[in-house]
């Protein structure tokens, strides 16, 4: 689906958006593996969230969706059956990374796979640590790499003390999931903090994960228990109209019901940073996961210098963070970010082309982007790639560009976003 749009001011709402997709994912394989009943509210049912389900119903667990609620009826830790026939992420990576480790210490075998871009994003990086807690874990070789379609081996488990090399949550979440069939403690260090959903949703249900500084220590329990689960909206969603009400002139917006955890709030950081003029207001707990509500106006930005311990927590918010440093005063410096390349695109590449295409002064490092902001962008016609992250930054960059800017391939924003374009007419 192509859309076009045209730029706008005067942006005014109140709303909210849809579920976090980290947390709806560890929803429902979370209460997949505990003992009774869970009720989910506030479920993103987007593509990649769906996935899970259907990954997870086809290994013998029931689950009831019904709009943004959703009931699981987990059977336990050692409740999942044999999968009939081959479990399909589809474009989900947190999906496949976070399976394997479920699955490796499970007594049955399985195939994993997905569409294109999951069968071009790194698997060794979760293989090697399971490995080394005993886990058969085998699939396409290139590069001495592995790549999907993986075939995972249920094995006896053992515990391990891992550093990881790379600062990734989806890494720690599986070597996590593992830890819950290995015998003895399992720890892992980590190089920088990353999002902690997954030891905050475990704990909740009963898990023993500890931390002490950078070390994150897994100890055995006998069960989890079910427990309702209320999922905030997505902040990662948020940012697109967190730099939509920056830099559309006169807009004020506010977003109800937030997830403000501090691993996941590095784009309000930076706005802040660069001057933007956006408040965090009642902040309460909520399943032990901060949330708020959170209000934004226009105002003018300055470039700024983006990099080291705050990455992870900004992650897939740097293409929007590429939009406002476009339209900054002065220079703006994005590095350590390599991980970008091995998202649902290689995301320093893609949006940097799409940036450019709209006039702005923006060049690929090896890192991450350097941006020199420019008084205005001018319409184009943009491609999404089939990434969701890149189709919804260049949205936000069309409202305030001269003229009208076609997208490509829009459709891709419900892999994470239903609804995104209905959620832009509204405003
Ligand atoms: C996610 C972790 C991040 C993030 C992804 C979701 C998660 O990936 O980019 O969108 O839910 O754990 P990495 O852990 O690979 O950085």
């Amino acid at each position: 689906m192509d859309i076009i749009i045209y730029p706008k001011e005067n942006l005014k709402g109140v709303f909210t958006v849809p579920g976090d997709k980290s947390i709806s994912h560890r929803a429902v394989m979370f209460g997949s593996i505990s003992d009774g009943r869970t009720n989910i509210s506030g479920f993103l049912t987007g593509e990649d969230c769906l996935s899970t389900i259907s990954c997870f119903k086809k290994m013998g667990i029931e689950i009831e969706v019904c709009g943004t609620d959703v009931v699981v009826h987990g059977k336990g830790l050692h409740g999942l059956s044999s999968p009939e026939g081959i479990l399909d992420v589809g474009n989900s990576g947190t999906t496949i990374r976070l399976l394997t480790g479920l699955l490796c210490g499970q007594d049955f075998n399985c195939k994993l796979t997905g569409d294109n871009s999951i069968q071009k994003r790194p698997m060794e990086r979760v293989a090697v640590p399971l490995r080394e807690m005993g886990a058969d874990i085998s699939g396409i070789i290139k590069d001495n790499k592995l790549f999907a379609p993986v075939n995972v081996k249920g094995k006896k488990l053992k515990g391990i003390s891992y550093a990881m090399n790379v600062a990734s949550a989806q890494v720690k979440s599986a070597i996590l999931l593992a830890s819950l069939y290995a015998d003895g403690q399992t720890e892992i260090i980590e190089p920088e903090p990353t999002r902690n959903h997954t030891e905050i949703m475990l704990n909740y249900l009963g898990a023993d994960i500890k931390r002490d500084g950078n070390k994150i220590i897994s100890s055995p329990v006998k069960e989890l228990y079910a427990k309702e689960i209320h999922v905030p909206g997505d902040i990662s969603s948020a940012a697109y109209f967190l730099v939509t009400g920056t830099i559309c002139k006169n807009s004020e917006i506010t977003i109800n019901n937030v997830g403000v955890n501090p691993t996941r709030t590095g784009i309000i950081s930076v706005l802040h940073e660069m001057g933007a003029n956006i408040s965090v207001e009642n902040k309460r707990v909520v399943c032990g996961e901060p949330v708020a509500d959170i209000h934004v106006k226009y105002s003018k930005l300055k470039g700024i210098t983006i990099g080291g311990d705050i990455i992870p927590s900004l992650i897939d918010e740097i293409p929007v963070i590429a939009v406002a440093a476009s339209l900054a005063e002065g220079k703006t410096v994005i590095k350590d970010a390599g991980e970008l390349k091995v998202k649902e695109s290689n995301r320093i590449k893609t949006i940097v082309c799409e940036l450019k295409k709209l006039g702005a002064d923006i060049e690929e490092t090896e890192d991450g982007m350097v941006i020199n902001g420019v008084n205005r962008l001018k319409g184009n016609v943009c491609e999404s790639y089939g990434d969701h992250r890149i189709a919804m930054s260049i949205a936000v960059a069309a409202l305030a560009s001269q003229g009208e800017t076609t997208i490509k391939g829009m459709e891709c924003a419900d892999i994470s976003f239903p609804g995104f374009y209905d959620y832009i007419e509204r405003l």
